[in-house]
């Protein structure tokens, strides 16, 4: 399948907000978010913007894949929430990083980064495109509400990015949504128009019904981890790291414990960046390979859940 990895990058706020923290704007502590969750800490946005995150995240990709910007033929974001709503955050990297090709953002939530691959496959398969910059970046702190304890403790902010172009790294790939407006929103705000009775709008912040998520997502990733599988024609002992979406390390667990995951092959950075959304798995990828973690000729299986509600997996060979 047409995807090879050139080149990765990744870029985190400065600021660490941890669980202690916390306890001083809402009734919660250290200890119901590390066993809840596994959160200990989580960066976000103070002085940064998510354009300033996600143009340091395409830089350093580009740089690692060793790519001029002009040579790009597309770029791709996945957020849920840009810098505005337009111009389009792509946009935005697009005349930061001065690269001339089209650009547009997608938003499938958590498993942003899987469906901006499934778009790149198509681009690269149909030769449509040579260079893809495809980047993940969110701002979730931004449409957290941070009175509501139930969330507010779980988001973190970030981006990731990647550089690809036509290979044979991307051994199987899947996406599903399944459209669902009660589990999981982010209302708009609505303007100001006289012609709508604005009395019971809702603020624009992250509104989850958790237990449901937590359900619908283990059963995702089991579904989507046996699939991507069995198109690859492979086995969970043929994969060396499985990237699991961080959105609580409950869910990783019980999702790895259903499938035999053996424990060191899980990458995990929930403790220390919360759920970054789309975010989460670019930015592991980044940091396992600079790590050495992740090296040439592994098997990385990535899967991930989200608002929509969407899933995805995909088989990564690193090369
Ligand atoms: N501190 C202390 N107590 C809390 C906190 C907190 N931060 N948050 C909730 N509680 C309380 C609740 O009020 C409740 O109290 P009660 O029993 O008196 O009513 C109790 O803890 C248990 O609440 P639950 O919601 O049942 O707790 P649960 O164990 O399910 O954990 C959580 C909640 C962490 C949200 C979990 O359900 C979860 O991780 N869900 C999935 C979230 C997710 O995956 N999101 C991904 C998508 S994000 C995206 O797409 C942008």
């Amino acid at each position: 399948m047409s995807i090879k990895i050139l080149g990765t990058g990744s870029c985190l706020p400065e600021f660490v907000l941890n669980n202690e923290t916390l306890t001083k704007l809402v009734d919660t502590t250290d200890e119901w978010i590390t066993l809840r969750t596994g959160i200990k800490e989580r960066r976000v946005i103070t002085k940064e913007s998510i354009k300033e995150l996600s143009v340091n995240a395409a830089k350093s990709a580009l740089k690692s894949a060793n790519i001029l910007p002009e040579n790009l033929d597309l770029i791709i974001c996945a957020t849920v929430h840009g810098q505005y709503l337009v111009p389009s955050l792509s946009c935005v990297i697009q005349a930061e990083i001065g690269a001339k090709c089209p650009a547009f953002d997608i938003n499938a939530a958590c498993t942003g980064f899987i469906y901006g691959l499934t778009i790149a496959k198509a681009y690269l398969e149909s030769g449509a495109a040579k260079k893809i910059l495809l980047v993940a970046a969110e701002s979730m702190s931004e449409v957290s509400d941070y009175t509501d304890r139930a969330t507010c403790v779980l988001f973190g902010d970030g981006a990731g990015a990647v550089v690809l172009e036509k290979g044979d790294s991307l051994l199987s790939i899947f996406v599903t949504a399944s459209g669902n407006e009660e589990l999981l929103t982010i209302p708009i705000t609505k303007g100001n128009s006289p012609f709508v009775d604005h009395t019971n709008e809702k603020m624009p912040y992250l509104d989850m019904k958790g237990p449901e998520v937590y359900k619908f997502a283990v059963q995702a990733i089991n579904r989507d981890v046996l699939k991507v599988l069995e198109d690859a024609k492979l086995t969970i002992d043929n994969i060396d790291y499985f990237a699991i979406h961080q959105a609580n390390a409950r869910i990783v667990d019980a999702a790895s414990q259903k499938l035999n995951i053996p424990e060191e092959k899980l990458l995990k950075n929930i403790h220390k960046y919360g759920n970054t959304s789309s975010a989460c798995i670019p930015i592991m990828l980044d940091e396992s390979i600079r790590e050495g973690k992740l090296k040439k000729g592994m098997k990385l299986l990535l899967t991930a859940f989200g608002g929509g509600m969407t899933t995805g997996a995909a088989i990564l060979n690193i090369d």
